[in-house]
């Protein structure tokens, strides 16, 4: 990475923040949760990617070790609830323990509802909801305080990060599959905080990421929006890096983010609550010079 944009993308976070954690990662393959695996992983985790393509993730892990991480990959899909015990097991055999699961594997593409097969809503449903569940299910076990390979039944329990969307904020078009599968998504993290908070110190946060340039996301869904009118759709006028949302999972599974638990953390630039600009910024300067001109002069003639 060139000069200025390293620097843009250094951790404003110390190295050992995750130290001696280790983190299963869905999706970590590639795209946002790639990245938060990195970054994790730069900051002292061991790391666990888990996706469906075996090439895939065998290059994202040599990517990774090249940077001096510690990493495995185990191959699987979330829909499956025994792969999802396998890849907990997984994690256990190769590190000890698990102390963060981030759910970011994640199916989508656009289509009207009407065109879309009941198969084609529950596959979507599957990926991202029942697979985010079947995922906390299955690390369950291990992030509860006093789980398996956790230090003493007195420590503080684990850290779930679910990645969702702002899609169903509002509704979206041609995206009614998405929006449910992660509308429930965010539904599960206040539920499992609500649960496992109390006796098993297992905090349930949930982040939802915008427009974020350079994914399969962005290859699938923003086809038709030009990178122009997008931005205009986006208070800070820029499209988000992967590594905003791994700068948001850092907070999240650090210490920093320890009394955060149900919440789900929009990191989009603001891009949800836009809405286009009324009238220009001077027009409406001028406009209200003449109504405070006016209530003047209403108020001069009541004395
Ligand atoms: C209508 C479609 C379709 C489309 C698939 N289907 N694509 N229907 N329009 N464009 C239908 C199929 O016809 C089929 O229904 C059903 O969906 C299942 O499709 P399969 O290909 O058999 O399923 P599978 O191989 O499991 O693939 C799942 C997938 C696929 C979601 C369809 O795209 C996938 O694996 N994607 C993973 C990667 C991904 O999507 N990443 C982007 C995530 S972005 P029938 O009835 O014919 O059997 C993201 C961000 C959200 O989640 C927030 C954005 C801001």
């Amino acid at each position: 990475m060139a000069g200025a944009a390293a620097e843009a993308e250094k951790s404003p976070f110390e190295k050992e923040l995750l130290a001696g954690k280790v983190a299963l990662v869905t999706g970590g393959g590639s795209g946002i949760c790639f990245e938060v695996a990195r970054q994790f992983g730069l900051h002292g985790a061991s790391v666990v990617l888990m996706g469906r393509r075996p090439d895939v993730l065998q290059t994202a892990a040599e990517s990774l070790r090249k940077e001096s991480i510690q990493v495995e990959h185990v191959q699987g899909d979330v829909r499956s609830a025994d792969d999802a015990t396998r890849a907990v097991e997984f994690v256990i055999e190769s590190f000890g323990k698990i102390d963060i699961l981030v759910n970011g594997a994640a199916g989508n593409f656009l289509s009207p509802a009407e065109g879309l097969s009941s198969n084609a809503f529950k596959t979507v449903i599957e990926i991202d909801t029942i697979g985010t569940f079947n995922m906390c299910k299955a690390a369950f076990p291990g992030l509860r305080r006093g789980g398996k390979g956790r230090d003493g039944a007195d420590g503080e329990g684990g850290v779930i990060i679910n990645i969702t969307a702002t899609l169903h904020y509002g509704a979206t078009w041609y995206q009614s599959h998405a929006s449910a599968a992660k509308a429930a998504v965010d539904s599960l993290t206040r539920s499992l905080s609500l649960e496992w908070g109390p006796d098993y110190g297992i905090r349930t946060a949930g982040i939802a990421p915008g427009p974020i340039a350079n994914t399969i996301g962005m290859q699938k869904l923003g086809a038709l929006v030009s990178e122009e009118d997008r931005l205009k759709n986006i208070p800070l006028r820029r499209m988000g890096k992967t590594w905003d949302i791994a700068m948001a999972a850092l907070f999240l599974a650090s210490r920093a983010g320890s009394w955060i638990s149900g919440e789900t953390l929009v990191v989009d630039g603001g891009h949800w609550l836009s809405k286009p600009q009324a009238f220009p910024r001077d027009a409406v300067t001028q406009a209200s010079r003449r109504v405070e001109k006016i209530s003047r002069e209403v108020g001069a003639s009541d004395k």
